[in-house]
């Protein structure tokens, strides 16, 4: 008999709005459901896909297109799909991941001004049908999460962008919310690291019921 398919967690926000940090604290709390879990991110999680990130984050890279730009994030996509988290949720397992398609929507759609349909018609090639059971989206202003991201040191490609392009980003993620509130999940990125990771957890609880 197979294993019954894993569910697949997307996490998704600006720049600084705390999704690293709670990816931690979200893998320690589904591992103690006693299922097994594998954590990736994009752009990377595959040997292409790490090559990838290192190209569209590269500050070097200034002739870059923007559709050159989202070409790459499908491809590094196309990748963790096939080799990453097709075969874990088939395998059963549970997959965490720091960024996924609403994010091209996102930075590449609302950021960059690609077209939705184009963006649309992407996904559907590239992800081959995967979406995540459920999107977890960190909304955060982005004076609040820039001040956090600066804190890490260098900026990279993207965080070098002006104010007004993560306003955009924003505005697509929260529109993209509203219009599939059954998948998606807002939290509050706003409050401290514990309250975001108790709400959190709040919003996936309906995923371990239908473990069984
Ligand atoms: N809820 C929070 N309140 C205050 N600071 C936070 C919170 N969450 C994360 N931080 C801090 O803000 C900084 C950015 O957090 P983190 O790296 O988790 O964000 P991110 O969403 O992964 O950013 P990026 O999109 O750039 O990868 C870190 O220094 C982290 O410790
Ligand atoms: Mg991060």
């Amino acid at each position: 008999m197979s294993a019954a398919r894993g569910k697949f967690i997307s996490l998704e926000g600006g720049e600084g709005a705390g999704k690293s940090t709670l990816l931690a604290g979200l893998h320690a709390c589904i591992e103690q459901h006693g299922i097994a879990l594998v954590q990736t991110r994009e752009p990377g999680g595959t040997g292409v896909g790490e090559a990838v990130r290192t190209i569209v984050l590269d500050l070097a890279q200034r002739e870059l297109a923007a559709e050159t730009e989202l070409l790459l994030m499908f491809a590094s996509r196309a990748q963790l799909v096939r080799e990453v988290i097709e075969p874990a949720l088939h395998a059963g397992h549970w997959v965490l991941c720091d960024r996924f398609a609403d994010a091209s929507y996102a930075y590449q759609g609302g950021g960059r001004g690609q077209p939705e349909s184009r963006i649309a018609a992407l996904e559907d090639w590239a992800c081959a049908g995967v979406k995540p059971d459920l999107t977890l989206l960190l909304d955060v202003p982005v004076a609040t999460g820039r001040a956090r991201a600066a804190g890490r040191g260098d900026a990279d490609r993207i965080e070098v962008e002006a104010d007004s392009f993560f306003e955009r980003v924003r505005t697509t993620y929260r529109q993209r919310a509203a219009a599939e509130p059954d998948r998606f999940r807002m939290l509050d990125a706003s409050q401290s690291p514990a309250v975001v990771l108790q709400a959190a957890i709040v919003a996936i609880a309906h995923l371990f019921e239908a473990k069984v």
